[in-house]
């Protein structure tokens, strides 16, 4: 019989049963709850709520249970309907009355939704320290090819040349958001709902500032209706992992075309790539198309829980069960696509003559012909056509900008000079990009400076959650 029996005359049918339980999920936040409910009888006893002895008894029970899940030896009842049934369950059995003491000024609803919220800061925290590392091997790998020239694309046509570092950088920053974004929905779940009860408060003198401290808590939710039916840093820790899931798959997206015949820029080391089963030759990106692939499923999950939430009334209601196992899905799918693409990159050749070879191609030189004209005088707008028609008689001559004579370009021009050649050169043209955040050398070389302080600050983020010890891993 479950722990709510009393009112009731019948027990729920095996199926009901079945349906109605989450135990698979929150097995995912046994520590949690376990954590949780140490928390909540120690405070009731320094409150005398329980006395000292019922606590202690409570701890130690708590403890072994703990134990045997940590050690697989848990017995399961199929009648539990969810970890803190299953936990409570096993207590009471183990200890007896103190036990039955333990649920006293309490509710599975500010139990589940403090269980939740200690689990969601464990996996954003995660998060963003596998958010750290993958942007710490991004930074190195723009170090190490510093100076290799590619092909920068608009529309996905050849537009101008730029560093390949400055390209890899690009993606830094996208990451550098995501880790606000995941630091930004820890801060959301860093709050208190233990004490809510069902959802209005209870009568006995809980001290929610003493389990606050106890948990690691930042704060305790000033709203008990509020505190128990809010799952928003669910929703953030979703939309966090949708953006940076959406991140990676551009990247990916890259990283397949990157290993194509047709560009040949890279080649994804054997551990990351598979064969086909028929073709001896293939070599494919499949962890690069998976990542991509499993992005969907992490918006979907996004989507899915806020469909959940958006007709629900105050304050708990079954719905809210529904909530952890997407969060899980986002969580356990972003960390593995993070921990893959540090792998891809770490163990990838990076073919810098084919992408120096395609940089030069395409008239990727078009506008700084044309800023040559401008910088002597050729109003830009006239510049640009002049060059434009000098590209349109180029490919009707099946030529490069490269290959014409200073005699045609003075056809077109006479401002043309023969130290125009310079400005074909694909590496002279990324090093002339010397705004702040361009591709030139230097203002790459200030952006990997910048990228190590973020860094350094973001570590020291990571570093003071571990060190405030509010964390339940
Ligand atoms: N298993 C439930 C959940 O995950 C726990 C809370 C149940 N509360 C209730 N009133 N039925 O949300």
């Amino acid at each position: 019989m479950a722990l709510w029996s009393g009112r009731f005359e019948q027990s729920v049918s095996e199926f009901t049963q079945r349906f109605g339980a989450s135990l698979e999920v929150d097995k995912n936040m046994y520590r949690q709850d376990i954590a949780g409910s140490i928390a909540h009888a120690r405070m009731l006893a320094r409150q005398g709520v329980i006395s000292q002895s019922d606590f202690e008894h409570i701890e130690v029970g708590l403890l072994e249970i703990a134990h045997q899940i940590d050690q697989g030896r848990f017995k399961y009842d199929i009648n539990d309907e969810d970890i803190h049934m299953a936990v409570e369950g096993e207590l009471i059995d183990d200890i007896g009355s103190a036990g039955q003491r333990l649920h006293t000024g309490r509710s599975r609803n500010d139990q589940v939704a403090t269980d939740i919220r200690l689990h969601a800061k464990s996996m954003l925290l995660t998060l963003m320290a596998e958010n750290y590392s993958l942007r710490k091997v991004i930074t190195r790998a723009a170090r190490k090819y510093f100076g290799v020239v590619m092909p920068g694309y608009t529309h996905l046509q050849h537009a101008q040349p730029v560093l390949f570092s400055h390209h890899l950088l690009a993606y830094f920053w996208m990451f550098t958001r995501d880790f606000k974004r995941l630091h930004d929905a820890y801060q959301a779940a860093d709050v208190n709902p233990l004490g809510s009860a069902a959802l209005a408060g209870t009568t006995y003198p809980l001290d929610r500032f003493y389990t606050t401290e106890l948990l690691g808590f930042d704060h305790p939710s000033p709203n008990s209706m509020d505190a128990v039916s809010d799952r928003d840093y669910l929703l953030d820790l979703e939309y966090a992992c949708s953006m940076s899931m959406m991140h990676l798959s551009r990247l990916c997206e890259e990283i397949v075309l990157w290993s194509t015949t047709e560009f040949g820029f890279i080649t994804l080391s054997d551990s990351y790539a598979t064969g086909s089963s028929i073709m001896p030759q293939k070599k494919n990106p499949d962890f690069a198309e998976l990542t991509r692939g499993k992005t969907g499923r992490v918006v979907g999950d996004l989507v899915g829980l806020m469909v959940t939430m958006k007709s629900l009334p105050l304050a708990y209601n079954k719905d809210l069960q529904e909530c952890k196992e997407g969060a899980i899905d986002a969580f356990d799918t972003l960390r593995d696509a993070m921990i893959c693409m540090e792998g891809m990159i770490d163990t990838w050749t990076v073919h810098d003559d084919v992408m120096l070879k395609e940089a030069g191609l395409g008239f990727t030189a078009a506008t700084d012909v044309a800023d040559y004209l401008a910088k002597r005088g050729v109003p830009f707008r006239k510049a640009h056509e002049i060059v434009g028609e000098l590209v349109l008689y180029c490919e009707k001559h099946n030529k490069g900008l490269e290959d014409l004579t200073l005699e045609e370009f003075r056809q077109a021009s006479p401002m043309f000079r023969d130290d125009i050649v310079g400005e074909l050169d694909p590496e002279a043209i990324a090093r002339a990009r010397t705004t702040y955040g361009g591709t030139g050398h230097d203002a790459v070389r200030q952006q990997l400076r910048e990228a190590s302080r973020t860094l350094k600050r973001d570590r020291r983020v990571v570093k003071g959650i571990r060190d405030k010890g509010g964390v339940i891993e």
